[in-house]
């Protein structure tokens, strides 16, 4: 008998590993309506391989969570938010986005990418979502000597389903790898509260300078302010 902790995590060999396991949660003629500002890979994936195994792959600006709601279809089975948005900082209302998908139809799976903020400055799934995904490749390893990926969630059978995915399509991480990922997460707090001072620092230092026109940086007012020196 599987002993099963709730919420549940699975690591994989990549994040593109992470997200292709996630997307075989469909099958043909199923919906896909993704974040229109989105990791390259993700979107190639989505648009270039996924759309080409028959799955509907259409882009919302979810930051203006109406546009979401109109682009739902009746066949939209999975939504896929990424915030802040690499490249472009794009920053979603994730509960805003989560409860109009749910109500609209509490069977769509919603996936975050958490990639970004890590799992020390933003929890998806206490926001609504049904999977957290990351790129552990990035923060959550933390010591660019793993490329990993991983995913959390609260739901026993959609963990289930994803574990068999996940046997089935062999994106497994190495030994080693989690290894490694294990030891930079005992520091992701540390780490993570240096990277929002540096990053604070260098975009004031950035907008101080009048030769610079923008300077994209979601930190400045958008409620990180006890970080703030
Ligand atoms: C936001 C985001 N998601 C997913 C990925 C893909 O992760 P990986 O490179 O570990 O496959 C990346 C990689 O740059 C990313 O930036």
């Amino acid at each position: 008998q599987t002993l099963f902790v709730v919420p549940a995590a699975l690591a994989f060999a990549s994040g593109l590993a992470t997200t292709v396991t996630v997307t075989h949660l469909l099958k043909s003629g199923d919906g896909i309506v993704c974040m229109d500002d989105v990791y390259g890979g993700t979107n190639r994936y989505f648009r270039r391989i996924a759309a080409g195994l028959g799955v509907d792959v259409s882009f919302a600006d979810c930051t203006k969570p109406e546009l979401l709601k109109a682009a739902l279809k009746p066949n939209t089975k999975l939504v896929w938010i990424e915030t802040p948005t690499n490249p472009t900082m794009k920053v979603v209302d994730i509960k805003a986005c989560s409860d109009l998908v749910h109500e609209h139809n509490k069977d769509i799976v919603v996936v975050v990418d958490n990639t970004f903020m890590s799992a020390y400055f933003q929890r998806p799934l206490a926001l609504g979502a049904d999977i957290c995904m990351y790129s552990a490749t990035k923060y959550m390893n933390g010591h660019s000597d793993v490329v990993m990926g991983m995913l959390s969630l609260n739901n026993e059978g959609l963990c289930e389903r994803l574990r068999f995915l996940q046997n089935a399509l062999g994106g497994v991480p190495s030994p080693f790898d989690c290894f490694l990922c294990n030891r930079g997460l005992k520091t992701l707090h540390l780490r993570m509260e240096q990277h929002f001072k540096n990053g604070m620092a260098a975009a004031k230092f950035l907008e101080a300078d009048p030769r610079v026109e923008r300077v994209i940086f979601p930190g400045n007012g958008i409620g990180f302010s006890h970080f703030a020196d």
